[in-house]
């Protein structure tokens, strides 16, 4: 998918977390661990974490867990695979499943919560229709999808600097992801009881959005 930034090979998957703490000015940390807080995770849940690259979000919720709990990640990169591995290993309730998010999977009714961060954006509409599919398909009634990624906000409104940064390190597909109200689209979608929570001075949201147990979409 050559117009997208979310599959992550190579350099920049060795030293995806190192990377990524540094472009934070080390506030990423902090961050993630009070993001992965507010999802209110049961210590029976079992999370489905979709493009979970290099484990760093499994281990952080694997903590709320007991041993009846458990998460699967999926991820394309051979390279954050092999991070996950490593970086869950002491974890026996967490597996990493080599597949494509954006095509259709073999989960069913077996989730209560699924988790897309970071990777949603990096995606054109036909492909994110298909991931929200298998969400719908792999979530229990009722279950929880967790979306970390961009606020909606109007990147024409920013600052030159913002703009330059943004246009220059973010794929296309993102600006698009921006246009859209994905709550509204998600409530179209079968989805309700929405709660979200801002972070970066309002850029990224972390939005629930609960499969409704009558939903026929
Ligand atoms: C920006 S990273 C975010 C990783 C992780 N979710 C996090 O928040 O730290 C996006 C991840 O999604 C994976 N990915 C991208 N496209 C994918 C696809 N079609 N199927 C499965 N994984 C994918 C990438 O390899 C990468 O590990």
């Amino acid at each position: 998918m050559a117009e997208s930034k979310v599959e992550i090979t190579g350099f920049l998957a060795r030293h995806y977390d190192n990377i990524i703490n540094i472009a934070s000015l080390g506030s990423y940390s902090k961050f993630i661990r009070n993001a992965i807080g507010k999802m209110n995770i049961q210590a029976e849940d079992r999370i489905l974490d979709l493009g979970c690259g290099t484990g760093r979000n499994a281990c952080l919720m694997a903590q709320y867990l007991s041993t009846e709990g458990a998460i699967v990640g999926v991820e394309i990169g051979a390279e954050m695979i092999e991070r996950f591995e490593r970086n869950c290993q002491r974890f026996t309730n967490i597996i990493v499943v080599n597949a494509r998010i954006d095509e259709a999977m073999d989960f069913e009714n077996e989730f209560d919560k699924a988790l897309l961060s970071f990777v949603f954006h990096g995606f054109p509409q036909e492909k994110q229709d298909i991931i929200i599919d298998n969400v719908k398909k792999a979530l229990k009634p009722g279950g929880q999808l967790f979306l970390l990624d961009y606020e909606e906000f109007d990147l024409s409104e920013k600052s030159a600097l913002f703009r330059w940064g943004f246009e220059k390190f973010e794929c296309r597909l993102a600006q698009d992801y921006l246009k859209v109200d994905w709550k509204q689209k998600l409530s179209e979608l079968g989805f309700g009881k929405f709660g979200s929570h801002l972070f970066y001075r309002n850029l990224i949201r972390l939005l629930k959005a609960e499969l409704l147990k009558n939903n026929s979409t």
